[in-house]
């Protein structure tokens, strides 16, 4: 199936970059462009770059680039048809009926409501007799049972098969369930078998803003292992993007979201009315997930567990929240390891006392320093006034250094002015070494080439040189085509993810179609679209000439029959064998 190209000539010219781009990032005018800090990476300064004239972006810390459909597949985590859908809605346009192909739509629309079906069976079966001891679980810990129908909590029966024939018995296939992750397939000996995936574990569903059931997390109710089990990768979620309970805090939150690590942490924190929590799910915090937030919230109250583990990861959170503009604070849990047992332990008042006396990021961090020092003794003061100029150092605002230096002087009983030169020198040595790092980044990236997403690339940087001038003098020019076809075929490539784009582009340019970007994406994922975006990119600095595509064949045909650096696993038995026999003649 494939979109007629007025079609998306017809919505590209309805639907400006800008529009499409700023609900996501907050854009600043450059010149003709506009910049601002990219949504796919960690960054403090902003790579981002948005060029209205071509309608498509690139970021020259990530690399990734593209046009507004691939944006939209990459921020929203849909694929082509449901991000064109989404742009052509919004522009007004209704899409085409004839040929359109939505099979993959109607795929995920099937996983959602084997999902969906799933989580009504897990939650009759936790009020039925076998559900007994789940239910007990959920009551022991303080859950009421409204509160258990409101997040529709369930419980996985003990057995192998009860899922799968429920969901067999309603029309699900096997194959179905499987990408659903609900069931798994063991293939031994050829004989291949389906079972549940989850078994005798408490059942937390994750809903999506549209109220989709879109994966689980089972819990077992003992101390074995694994504690718990989640819905990995499917068509309908991406773990790195999973926000558990946000469908009912995205609502009323006063602008302010409590970020806690679990499941039972978000449901205590709900029960006890602080509507407002969520967990972001999976083993570490992604910039995704930042963004998601962003959009619902202007800040995060970071309240992970107590020990360890949950401070390093608070630590870890301040920056990647804070890089998306969201103001951050933290909660220190005092007297129980996690939201859930503060509140068991001394009632909701304790929290919102908490919640009160939350710190904000740099006052967290101060406080942190301090952890294992005696201030009492000048070697633990020295230590710390130290950590804190570093801290310190780091902060933008003149006003802020001057306020904390202050308290602390006069905590510390120290001269004002030896904190202040303290932190002046240490933050010269900061930009100097900021600036430093992002030329070399720079200067590296410029290099090796290292943005590109072509993995053969290095090792045959001649040949996938050749290759890209060849793709992109040939999307920037159509025209060329007649004049290199006998020229070059596409077994004349070498490296792999280049052969694919230039059989694409090809194939266009043949037909007298024009191969920009927007019009290959379609046919590649966003990764692959950053690859494909920077070699267009690439062909405004070319000679674009048919001569310099003629040359770059001859270059790529040397290449293709250069002995010697074959790679071994290209080679068949015999080759090798051959190739074997020569070396050890030599020798
Ligand atoms: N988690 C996970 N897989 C694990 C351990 C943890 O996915 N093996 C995730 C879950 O989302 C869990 C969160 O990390 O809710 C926090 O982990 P932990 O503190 O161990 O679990 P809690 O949900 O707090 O469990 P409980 O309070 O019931 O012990
Ligand atoms: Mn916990």
């Amino acid at each position: 199936m494939r979109l007629s190209d007025t079609f998306l000539e017809d919505l590209r010219s309805r639907v400006d970059i800008e529009s499409v781009i700023s609900p996501y990032v907050n854009l600043r005018r450059r010149g003709k462009n506009l910049v601002g800090l990219c949504p796919f990476h960690n960054e403090k300064t902003p790579s981002f770059t948005v060029y209205p004239e071509t309608e498509s972006f690139y970021c020259f810390g990530c690399g990734a680039g593209g046009d507004i459909v691939t944006f939209m597949r990459r921020i929203e985590n849909l694929d082509y048809l449901e991000a064109v859908k989404m742009l052509a809605e919004r522009a007004g346009m209704s899409l085409p009926e004839d040929g359109f192909d939505d099979s993959m739509a109607k795929q995920r629309t099937k996983v959602l409501e084997a999902n969906r079906a799933a989580a009504k069976f897990f939650h009759a079966q936790l009020f039925s007799e076998r559900g007994r001891e789940a239910l007990d679980y959920f009551l022991n810990r303080g859950l009421k049972v409204e509160t258990i129908r409101h997040f529709g909590l369930g419980y996985a029966p003990n057995d192998w098969q009860e899922l799968k024939n429920h969901l067999n018995k309603m029309g699900f296939d096997d194959v179905l369930l499987e990408s659903a992750n609900l069931l798994r397939r063991s293939d031994k000996n050829g004989r291949v078998r389906y079972y549940d995936n989850f078994r005798n574990r408490i059942m937390f569903p994750i809903i999506d803003l549209r109220g989709n059931v879109i994966a689980f997390g089972g819990r077992v109710m003992d101390d074995s292992k694994p504690k718990y089990i989640n819905t990995s990768d499917t068509l309908v979620y991406k773990k790195s993007n999973g926000v558990f309970a946000l469908n009912f805090a995205k609502n009323g939150n006063d602008g302010k979201l409590i970020v806690a690590e679990g499941y039972m942490d978000v449901i205590a924190l709900h029960q006890a009315g602080f509507t407002n929590a969520i967990a972001c799910l999976g083993t570490a915090l992604t910039k995704e997930q930042a963004n998601l937030l962003s959009r619902y919230a202007k800040e995060v109250l970071i309240s992970y567990d107590s020990d360890e583990a949950g401070q390093k990861a608070t630590e870890r959170a301040i920056g990647i929240f804070s890089s998306t503009g969201l103001e951050v604070r933290v909660l220190r849990l005092s007297g129980g390891k996690d939201p859930d047992e503060i509140i068991k332990k001394y009632g909701p008042q304790r929290f919102r006392d908490i919640i009160e006396g939350a710190a904000n990021d740099t006052e967290y961090r101060i406080l942190r320093a301090r952890d294992g020092l005696d201030l009492s003794s000048d070697d633990g003061k020295l230590k710390f006034l130290s950590h804190v100029a570093d801290i310190l150092a780091e902060l933008s605002s003149p006003i802020e250094v001057d306020i904390y230096a202050s308290r602390l002087s006069r905590e510390l009983d120290v001269d004002k002015t030896a904190v202040m030169t303290q932190v002046k020198y240490r933050r010269d040595n900061y930009v100097r070494r900021r600036k430093a790092e992002r030329e070399r980044e720079q200067q590296k990236k410029l290099m090796e080439g290292s943005l590109s997403k072509n993995t053969e690339r290095t090792s045959n940087l001649r040949a996938a040189k050749a290759e890209e001038t060849i793709i992109a003098s040939l999307m920037r020019n159509p025209d060329f085509y007649p004049k290199i076809k006998n020229e070059i075929a596409v077994d004349d490539f070498i490296t792999a993810l280049n052969k694919r784009i230039f059989t694409v582009v090809l194939e266009r340019v043949s037909q007298g179609n024009s191969a920009e970007p927007f019009f290959l994406s379609s046919a590649f994922t966003p990764d692959e679209m950053d690859e494909v975006t920077r070699l267009f990119r690439q062909s405004s600095q070319m000679r674009n000439t048919v001569e310099e595509c003629l040359d770059c064949i001859k270059i790529l045909k040397m290449e293709k029959n250069r002995p010697g650096d074959i790679k071994a696993s290209e080679l068949s038995n015999d080759d090798f064998a051959k190739l074997f026999r020569q070396n050890t003649d030599k020798g």
